[in-house]
């Protein structure tokens, strides 16, 4: 049975014994959605509005499954009502944008959209981006092998290696607060079989294969890539997928392959996918997922069949593992997943270190400040440090004085700041419940304790 179904039919039973549990009631809903169940998706979404009326949230989702469903009227009708209200969130013009195009309002639907992915640039959709082109400029070449031709020639058609930026990161993993089990992977993993290829084929231990990292966004996995670069004095590529797939409509594949071979050439090199589950996302309508042709490719290159990788370390990470397909589990491909939880008592200690490292401050106890950030992501605790930095600025502005930080500023801002982990939590949870196949969530099982 497909992961998903078996979740879906895990939650409807963990519902008959919580039926008011509201945020049980989405993730069902969302997730018909997802195997586009549109019409048990609309009846979950009518239902769970009918315990608390005036959720924005709820009704937006209900508009989602009628469009889904290809009831734009009720859509519509939803959609202009939270459009009226004070903030709405740019997703709901987006849903507009689409309905909008649905109803031939082209420029209006353009407008719409670039109008929401200007406020959150996480909701670029090109998928979206081209019908829209499309129905303004219908005359727009198709090419033999069906890609979209934007208005570009084939001309103009640089090649994406140029643009691709190569970093040379200047932290290592000194920078790096905690994490010691994700570095000791790391480094057994892709740092030694560089450094001692030779060792590792005397006894014929083949090298490749990456490091995928997942876990609650802000914990330092994008950091970590980056830092293992710096340690071995490597170059950096970092990408996001969903540019890979902007970029070019229908030229991702060659993309894809521009971006190993930027990475051969500048070997030594770690190549590092941010947001990697965007590659094996099942198709759904509200996100963007790639085609298989596109995974192909994809696993074509992590395997090396047309040129080696010999140099090149892969490391990727997700929020999201439960999106990605299983083909990227093999060995050779992402063969190591890895868990990277917020950070425990003693490596906050360590991220405030580094944080705090060449500023004005007066000796800290930030023992005192770890006991009081249970469950902070090393992006909230940064964000403690900013909030704190910023008071002293202005204190010293208006005494003159450079005035140094102390415990209670921290402290202080501690009281400020919201651990942005929680959430993730709530979703990882069910996954790490009801959707283990081989224990693949059992480091989320074991850090819960469930
Ligand atoms: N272990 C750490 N040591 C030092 N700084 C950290 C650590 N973890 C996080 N930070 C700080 O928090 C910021 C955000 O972390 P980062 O971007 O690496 O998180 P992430 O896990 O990639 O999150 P996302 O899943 O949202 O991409 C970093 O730029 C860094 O300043
Ligand atoms: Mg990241």
């Amino acid at each position: 049975m497909d992961p998903q179904e078996k979740l879906l039919e895990n939650l409807l039973d963990a519902l008959k014994f919580s039926p008011e549990n509201i945020p049980l009631r989405l993730q069902i809903g969302q997730l018909c959605l997802d195997l586009n169940k549109t019409e048990e998706a609309i009846q979950h979404f009518q239902d769970t509005l009918a315990l608390s009326p005036e959720d924005k949230g709820i009704k937006f989702f209900l508009a989602v499954a009628y469009y889904q469903h290809g009831k734009d009227d009720p859509a519509f009708v939803i959609v202009e009502e939270l459009l009226d209200d004070e903030n709405p969130s740019p997703a709901v013009n987006l849903l507009h944008a689409k309905l909008l195009l649905d109803d031939k309002q082209i420029a209006a639907a353009r407008k719409e959209y670039e109008y929401a992915i200007s406020i959150d640039s996480d909701l670029r959709d090109p998928e979206l981006a081209n019908e829209i082109n499309q129905a303004e400029n219908p005359t727009q070449a198709i090419t033999e092998d069906g890609r979209i031709r934007l208005s570009m020639n084939e001309e103009d058609y640089t090649d994406l290696k140029d643009d691709i930026s190569v970093e040379r990161p200047s932290i290592d993993f000194e920078d790096v607060g905690g994490m010691e089990s994700v570095k000791e992977e790391i480094r057994l993993k892709i740092i030694h079989p560089l450094n001692h290829a030779d060792l590792y084929k005397q006894y014929g231990k083949s090298i490749g294969g990456g490091i995928l990292m997942y876990g609650p966004p802000g914990c330092g996995k994008t950091h970590l890539a980056r830092a293992t670069a710096g340690e071995i004095k490597a170059s950096f590529i970092s990408v996001g997928i969903n540019d890979v797939l902007d970029m070019w409509i229908g030229s991702s594949e060659r993309n894809l392959h521009s971006l190993f071979e930027s990475a051969r050439d500048h070997s030594p090199a770690v190549l590092f996918f941010d947001e990697v589950d965007a590659l094996g996302a099942s198709r759904k309508d509200m996100k963007r997922a790639a085609g298989r042709p596109l995974i192909n490719q994809f696993l074509a290159e992590l395997d090396g069949i047309e040129s080696s990788n010999e140099g090149v370390l892969i490391l990727a990470a997700t929020n999201t593992p439960w999106n990605m397909d299983s083909a990227f589990r093999r060995p050779g491909r992402f063969d190591r997943i890895i868990f990277v939880p917020p950070p425990d008592g003693l490596a906050r200690v360590e991220i405030l270190q580094i944080l705090l490292r060449e500023k004005p401050k007066n000796p800290l106890d930030l023992a005192a400040v770890a006991k009081n950030t249970r469950q902070f992501s090393g992006a909230d605790l940064r964000a403690v440090v900013d909030i704190a930095v910023e008071a002293k600025i202005s204190e010293s502005l208006k005494s003159g004085k450079l005035a140094p930080l102390e415990t209670k500023d921290l402290l202080k801002a501690v009281k400020q700041v919201k651990p942005s982990t929680r959430e993730w939590f709530n979703s990882a949870k069910n996954y790490a419940l009801y959707s283990n196949q081989g224990g693949l969530y059992d480091d989320i099982v074991k850090y819960l304790k469930l």
